[in-house]
């Protein structure tokens, strides 16, 4: 396939990004878009200009970071595939296809189509995760029996690979279907209970202190993120941070 790429530049976080208009020919239907990037770039590189920045690591849809808007989609057009996953043959010959990073105020880009996600981080580390002891005997898989259906749904949450596609498809850059789902991977198990009320409070309070905006339940973030997180999560860490306004502080 020959197409034509219309790619966000951008040097660095202050300067001015425009569009700029590539052609690559003989591009294979098999190849993964990340793979046809990596052509573009070859071709770039041999021409003696800058190769277009973008984030990869596992290319096999598990670590959330090659986050692009394609043709204007997070992901691009294929529901439930990271942009690693999506294959050429989602396109035809003679397309022109717009590729940009993610869009949104807590993910300002450092350079072409690569934004700082930290905010993300910076969220777990507010309060995603469980404390325990790691030292010592490891404990028996079933000594703390877990429902079937908890365990379940904790790890449909827990697949959320973080990626920001759930921000950059909301119209209020709203980070609460992804904090959402690491809320809900813990409040659906019984080791999270110890510090759910922390953890909420702590969590929302550092979405909003990192800019994103608030959730009006419009439902792009489930339509667009690749992991298929529900809006049942948003709901369950409503009912947690409820749950934690009313209960006693310590
Ligand atoms: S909820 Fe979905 S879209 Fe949002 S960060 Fe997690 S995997 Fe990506
Ligand atoms: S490169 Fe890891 S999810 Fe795409």
């Amino acid at each position: 396939m020959d197409l034509t790429l219309k790619v966000w530049r951008q040097k660095g976080p202050e300067a001015e990004g425009k569009m700029v208009s590539y052609d690559v020919k003989d591009i294979s239907p098999d190849m993964s878009f990340l793979e046809m990037l990596d052509v573009l770039n070859e071709q770039l590189i041999n021409n003696g200009d800058d190769p277009v920045a973008f984030d990869h690591d596992c290319r096999e849809g598990i670590c959330g970071s090659c986050s692009l808007y394609i043709n204007g989609v997070p992901h691009g057009p294929k529901k439930q595939t990271t942009t690693c996953q999506l294959h050429m043959r989602s396109f035809k010959d003679g397309d022109t296809i717009y590729i940009e990073p993610w869009r949104a105020k807590a993910f300002p880009v450092i350079k072409d189509l690569v934004t700082d996600r930290s905010s993300f981080d910076r969220i777990m580390q507010s309060g995603g995760y469980v404390s325990v002891n790691t030292s010592g005997n490891t404990l028996d898989a079933n000594a703390i029996p877990v429902p079937k259906e908890n365990a379940d749904m904790a790890f449909d949450s827990a697949t959320c690979i973080g990626c920001g596609a759930c921000v950059a498809a909301c119209k209020n850059a709203s980070a609460m279907l992804f904090a959402s789902a690491k809320v809900s991977q813990l409040a659906l198990l019984p080791q999270g209970e110890v510090e759910a009320r922390e953890r909420v409070q702590n969590m929302v309070a550092q979405m909003d202190k990192e800019g994103f905006g608030n959730c009006t339940v419009t439902g792009a973030c489930e339509v667009e993120c690749p992991k298929g997180i529900s809006l049942e999560n948003i709901a369950r860490m409503n009912r947690e941070y409820l749950k934690a306004a009313l209960s006693p502080g310590k």
